[in-house]
């Protein structure tokens, strides 16, 4: 498979309170390599603090890198562009803008013509399940429909790569469920590029052809556990469970709090 985003030796180090006495550097992540597969779906999995929302913005072009390259499709990533999209943890719609217009506005930038924007936004706006709320503004929404537009709206503009950081972690359980299920079945439909990052062994799991375990901060790869699971996967069959265990392992096990 072609490669589409190539991560080559990144370290990153914030300098906090430069110019004072109490000037220092956090090192945030250091030497992190990593390919992803055109159509892939990895998912990036470490502790609290390790530096996975400080990867994905680096890779976004939203924060600058200390040291090493980025690649997508071979051409080095400068800044923020149009062949990524991004779905974060917080619910970032534009308040003022109906469900509609929040999917359509990306396919504007892109210089998609009126008509076709719209057609597109019904199409996702039905693919995640929310027809019927074309015309509803954000805050009529639940938390989980919220992020049913985000998805949507990241995927309508079919970014060549999709970043994911922790979309489901605001929401209850059985909601989370149900958006792993549904980013699952639309996944497996447009074959998207993706790199999601969580902190949650069975998502990771659940959604990936392949998880990268990072280590404590500052950040580096431990270990890389490719899922050959048919999709949907069961998460209550013993196969995977077995790759719950070694995950678990990967990021210190029961001692470290993964159980
Ligand atoms: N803007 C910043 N300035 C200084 N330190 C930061 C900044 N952003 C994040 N950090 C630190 O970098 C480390 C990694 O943060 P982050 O990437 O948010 O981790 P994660 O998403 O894995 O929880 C943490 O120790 C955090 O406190
Ligand atoms: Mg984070």
């Amino acid at each position: 498979m072609a490669e589409k985003l190539k991560v080559v030796g990144l370290s990153k180090t914030y300098l906090v309170d430069q110019g004072t006495p109490y000037a220092k550097e956090i090192p945030a992540l250091e030497n992190v390599t990593l390919t992803v597969s055109s159509g892939e779906f990895v998912t990036i999995i470490g502790p609290s603090g390790c530096g996975k929302s400080t990867f994905l913005m680096i890779v976004a072009g939203l924060i600058p890198k200390t040291t090493g390259e980025i690649f997508i499709d071979g051409r080095p990533v400068t800044g923020p562009g149009l062949d990524r999209g991004v779905v974060f943890q917080e619910f970032a719609l534009f308040p003022w803008m109906t469900v509609e217009e929040n999917i359509c506005f990306g396919l504007e930038m892109k210089g998609i013509p009126r008509k076709e924007r719209q057609e597109i936004a019904r199409r996702y706006i039905d693919l995640v399940g929310l027809r019927g709320f074309e015309y509803a503004y954000p805050f009529r929404l639940s938390g989980g429909m919220k992020q049913r537009v985000a998805v949507a709206r990241a995927l309508a503009y079919e970014p060549a790569v999709l970043l994911m950081d922790e979309p489901f972690g605001q929401l209850d359980a059985q909601t989370r469920g149900q958006l792993q299920k549904m980013l699952n079945d639309i996944w497996e439909r447009t074959r998207t590029t993706v790199l999601f990052v969580t902190h949650n062994i069975r998502e990771a799991i659940y959604l990936a052809d392949r998880v990268v375990v990072f280590s404590e901060r500052p950040g580096r790869v431990v270990e890389e556990v490719v899922v050959d699971l048919p999709r949907p996967r069961d998460p209550w069959s013993e196969r995977f469970f077995t790759y719950q265990r070694k995950v678990a392992d990967a990021l210190g096990g029961e001692q470290a709090g993964f159980f």
